[in-house]
């Protein structure tokens, strides 16, 4: 038997305080919503292991178009949703107008290369292919044998910390409400979604319900089975390293490759710090790091820029990404009336944090998915997938 916590039901209630969760607690309240966010520790989840590159171009890959276009929607919208979220928590984001360079190794990195950069401008993206020698004019500290690279001017970073630090705050500002602690369950009642249950048996009445799990989504006890959402987490190991006062600028944009057959990829932030990612591996909710994903990622690393053996190495770190069957993420009402999602956003949920806040509180407050999410719905998965918005 649960008990109320308050007579007033909620709007809102988001389960998953990541920057996810968060992105759509407070862009709910900012529109009036009386909203409440419940996560043990918000602010936590993927957002404290990712690099937070904003790589709709240079993360471009074949059969995504559709993803694409979500992805450089939210890019654009970067710029002006840091420097409001920074007004509104009084937090500095660490975004970087960067770019990024991809470089290739060998003749055969070379030749795959080319047919990216082939994709890039056909899908009307904006780079450009540099020799080696170019390559090294622009970050001198790569490897000499470096055989060219694509110049992608537009893709930029953050520092998912701060981004999730600020979120919080901002929440709290906006005036959600937040409850400390695991969710237990959903409750259905005559087959729609009347709130959530909490670990210590405290039920929240809600309007409605947004899942923001992450790669936990699909975890949730007193889900119907036709919007349990299939999502997986892929793991992600991630190292960072800081670089001394005396050897900056040591990059000055993020520096990516295939190395291998696995994306490698150095993102330096302005504080020095020197973000290496990152491995992908299906294994399930492990998120041990291990001898073999630090050595493989500076390995590669190693092999791009020489000069990381200098630095020290102050933290390695495993995430869980929410993998979906398409790769892209599931945004907005399931078929069980008062339940939507927030999640599956794979390898770009910083990226796509300012144009989920939006989706997302758009269609809290209409009903209705804005044009550039109607391709995400949950709906596109499941039994009953041809009730599509
Ligand atoms: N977006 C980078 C990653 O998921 O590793």
């Amino acid at each position: 038997m649960s008990r109320l916590s308050s007579k007033v039901p909620y709007d809102v209630v988001v389960v998953g305080g990541g920057i996810i969760g968060l992105v759509t607690a407070w862009r709910a309240a900012q529109r009036g919503l009386r909203t409440a966010v419940v996560d043990p520790a918000p602010g936590g989840g993927a957002a404290q292991v990712a690099a937070g590159m904003l790589a709709a171009v240079t993360e471009l890959h074949y059969g995504e178009e559709t993803l694409l276009a979500l992805n450089l929607a939210s890019a654009a919208r970067y710029p002006a949703f840091a420097a409001e979220l920074t007004e509104a928590s009084g937090e500095e984001l660490g975004y970087r107008s960067c770019g990024t360079l991809s470089v290739a190794l060998d003749a055969d990195d070379r030749a795959h290369l080319r047919e990216v950069h082939a994709l890039q401008e056909r899908s009307g993206l904006s780079s450009e292919w540099l020799s080696g020698r170019e390559c090294r004019r622009l970050e001198p500290m790569l490897a000499p044998g470096v055989r060219g690279g694509l110049r992608a001017d537009d893709d930029h970073q953050i520092d998912p910390r701060r981004l999730a630090k600020a979120l919080v705050i901002a929440c709290e500002r906006a005036g959600a409400e937040f409850h400390r602690q695991w969710a237990d369950r959903v409750t259905v009642v005559r087959d729609r979604t009347a709130g959530v249950v909490l670990a210590d048996g405290t039920g929240l009445v809600a309007d409605q319900v947004v899942l923001a799990g992450g790669s936990r989504s699909g975890l949730l006890a007193g889900l119907p089975e036709d919007v349990v959402p299939p999502v997986r987490p892929v793991k992600g190991q991630v190292l960072r390293l800081r670089v001394p006062a005396a050897y900056a600028p040591f990059l000055q944009r993020t520096v990516r490759a295939v190395v291998r057959g696995s994306d490698v990829y150095l993102v330096p932030r302005e504080n020095g710090e020197l973000v290496i990612g990152a491995t992908s591996e299906e294994q399930g909710y492990d998120t041990t790091v291990t001898a073999g994903g630090v050595y493989e990622l500076l390995r590669d690393a190693h092999e791009l820029i020489p000069g990381i053996t200098e630095l020290p190495l102050v933290e390695t770190i495993a995430g869980l990404r929410p993998g979906s069957p398409d790769n892209g993420p599931l945004l907005g009402p399931t078929v069980l009336p008062g339940l939507l999602l927030a999640t599956g956003h794979y390898r770009n949920g910083v990226l796509l944090t300012p144009v989920t806040g939006d989706a997302m509180a758009h269609v809290l407050t209409t009903g209705e998915l804005p044009e550039e999410a109607r391709p995400f719905t949950p709906k596109r998965f499941g039994a009953r997938q041809e009730q599509t918005v």
